[in-house]
């Protein structure tokens, strides 16, 4: 049965290959001063920063540089951005990047006006803003996070060994964002797939919990479908506008909070991405990768008929003749050749993780009790342990 829910998402899209004009509408609707937030200066070699820039320009806007967001932004980056907008009485927050810009911009944000400590207030208390707001606004240029319409903003201390997320509320989702999919074809193989393994998860955390009868789990197994066809095709052909516009497409699906309405969700697969993560700095999408396949085996037999449901479904297994187990350990079979076929990571160590982390690894893992199994701190040494 559905839960009850309120659902809203306010966050204006542009979608498209042309999106980059919309921001012309856009940009009249705020003050003058915009903080122009951006990563290392892929920006820069794609072109993407001149075409933004000359936008900003034609509209009378001065901008404030705010450059060198690095992937998994940091409790320091965030405090040098709080300045910067405070120094400049910015209006809006415009990133321009993938998930690490949107979530430090929506960091920014709910911190400008606010005299505590971020990191104690949002990401270890947990507290909501209670101070004005900053407008964020997003050009994509990675997919995977969904932070381009979500309230999500992830944030790591390097010196605590934390990384931590904190999803705000509809206030502090992006006001617009601009979608153009040719501005992802620049990536990196490495971050394409692993923003693609990013989507894919985002499904599977809020597809494997409950065994209710609920429309968000197959609408999860249509994007998931859509995912992996896309993902053949893309790493074939990176420059296949309609793959790539379809994965773009599904990672804000993914995680606009659409298909968690109604159901519980799991999370675990994050809780221990993130935890390697403060500990190597890896990439998100590869740590999520690399700590799948143990976690999804040892939850199995807690979730059997999902499990099963998965590989009928979304993996095309046929069930004939099998016994469930049989059925739902085809379709994790199925799920890692499509791992290993598009070049995701499927070691910690390979992202530097050492067996010596592992106590520590634990430690930073948060367990969440969403999903199939709520797990023991042994079970999460266990995990990591045979993903090494
Ligand atoms: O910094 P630059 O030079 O721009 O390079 C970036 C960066 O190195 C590069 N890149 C981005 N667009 C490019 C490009 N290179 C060439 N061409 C382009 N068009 O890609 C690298 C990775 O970018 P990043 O923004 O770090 O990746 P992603 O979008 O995966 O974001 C990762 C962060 O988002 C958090 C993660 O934990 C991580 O901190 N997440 C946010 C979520 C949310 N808001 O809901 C949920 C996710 O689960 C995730 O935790
Ligand atoms: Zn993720």
């Amino acid at each position: 049965m559905l839960g009850n829910f309120t659902f809203a998402n306010p966050t204006k899209l542009y979608f498209g290959d042309d999106s980059l004009q919309y921001l012309n509408d856009e940009l009249p609707k705020y003050g003058k001063t915009v903080q122009l937030i951006y990563g290392g200066g892929s920006i820069k070699k794609n072109g993407i920063y001149d075409a933004v820039v000359a936008i900003l320009k034609a509209n009378g806007k001065t901008i404030v540089e705010d450059s060198g967001v690095m992937p998994n932004p940091t409790t320091e980056k965030l405090k040098e951005g709080i300045e910067i907008a405070r120094k400049h009485n910015v209006d809006l927050l415009l990133a321009v990047g993938g998930g690490s810009c949107c979530d430090y911009a929506k960091a920014v944000s709910v911190s400008v006006h606010c005299n505590e400590d971020p990191w104690e207030k949002y990401f270890i208390r947990f507290e909501e803003p209670s101070c004005k707001i900053l407008p964020v606004g997003c050009v994509l240029t990675m997919v995977g996070t969904g932070s381009e319409m979500n309230g999500g903003s992830v944030i790591t201390n390097h010196e605590k060994h934390l990384k931590i997320g904190h999803v705000f509320g509809e206030e502090v989702m992006p006001k617009f964002a601009i979608l153009n999919p040719k501005f992802t074809f620049t990536l990196p193989h490495k971050q394409m797939v692993a923003g693609i393994y990013d989507i894919f998860n985002h499904i599977c955390e809020q597809y494997f919990s409950g065994t209710d009868d609920n429309t968000s789990d197959y609408l999860a197994e249509g994007l998931m479908r859509s995912v992996v066809h896309s993902s053949l095709i893309a790493v074939e052909n990176p420059q296949d506008y309609e793959a790539r516009s379809n994965i773009m497409w599904c990672a804000t699906w993914a995680l606009n909070t659409l298909i968690a309405k109604g159901k519980t969700t799991d999370w675990m697969v994050h809780m221990l991405g993130q935890a390697v993560g403060a500990y190597t700095d890896a990439t998100h999408g590869m740590t999520l990768a690399a700590v799948s396949l143990p976690y999804y085996r040892h939850i199995m037999p807690y979730g059997l008929a999902k499990f099963k449901r998965f590989a009928v479904n979304v993996w095309g297994v046929s069930a004939e003749g099998k016994t469930d187990e049989q059925i739902a350990n085809e379709g994790l079979a199925k799920l890692e050749a499509w791992m290993k076929k598009i070049g995701l990571t499927l070691k910690i160590s390979e992202l530097g993780a050492t067996p010596e982390m592992i106590e520590g690894i634990a430690d930073a893992t948060l367990i969440l009790k969403g999903g199939y199994k709520v797990l023991e701190r042994p079970e999460i040494v266990q995990i990591l342990r045979e993903s090494l």
